[in-house]
């Protein structure tokens, strides 16, 4: 998306108040994009806004649920891809946010520890682990880059082969 006032790019990120949508939010807080932040969780959403544009970039929160319902990757990609928009998808590992680290959800930190000794890489994910892959995915350094899901897991997935 593109602001049209701007040369600016547009990057709406939702569930951008904690975890990788944080990282996300954050990494994108250059001076090229304006980011809207969105959270159901209001006080952590304004504060990733404040903190982009403290750091100089341009950012505004928006306390909403998700804007719409993201259809799948390569259908999104053979539809729009002749109006130059580009469509593709992030596949996860284990990363290490609030939701992984949760008794409700996940693993807790003895979990995740345990997790990671099979990770080829050595360890589980970090949020800007995941925040540097879809920055790059979106700036014009990917430009050919369509219809893609990427498994960004330190190699866990193929592990065992
Ligand atoms: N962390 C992992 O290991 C892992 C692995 C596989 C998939 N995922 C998926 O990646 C995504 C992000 O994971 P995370 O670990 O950063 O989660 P998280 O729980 O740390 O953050 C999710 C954020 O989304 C917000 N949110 C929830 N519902 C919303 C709504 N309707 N509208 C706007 N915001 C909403 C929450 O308030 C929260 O801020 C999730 O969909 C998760 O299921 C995570």
């Amino acid at each position: 998306m593109r602001n049209s006032n701007s040369d600016r790019k547009v990057v709406l990120i939702t569930g951008a108040g904690i975890g990788i949508g944080r990282a996300t939010a954050k990494a994108f807080g250059a001076p090229d994009y304006t980011v809207l932040v969105t959270d159901v969780l209001h006080e952590e959403g304004e504060a990733v806004a404040a903190e982009i544009r403290d750091a100089g970039g341009s950012a505004t929160h928006y306390s909403a649920a998700k804007a719409g319902v993201v259809g799948p990757v390569r259908g999104l990609a053979v539809e729009l891809g002749r109006h130059g928009i580009r469509a593709n998808g992030l596949a996860l590992g284990f990363i290490r946010t609030a939701q992984a680290l949760s008794e409700q959800h996940s693993k807790r930190a003895a979990g995740l520890a345990a997790v990671s000794a099979p990770i080829p890489r050595g360890r589980v994910g970090e949020p800007e682990d995941m925040a540097d892959v879809i920055t790059f995915m979106a700036s014009d350094k990917a430009r050919y880059l369509s219809g893609q899901t990427i498994l960004v897991d330190g190699g866990f997935a193929i592990q065992s082969h």
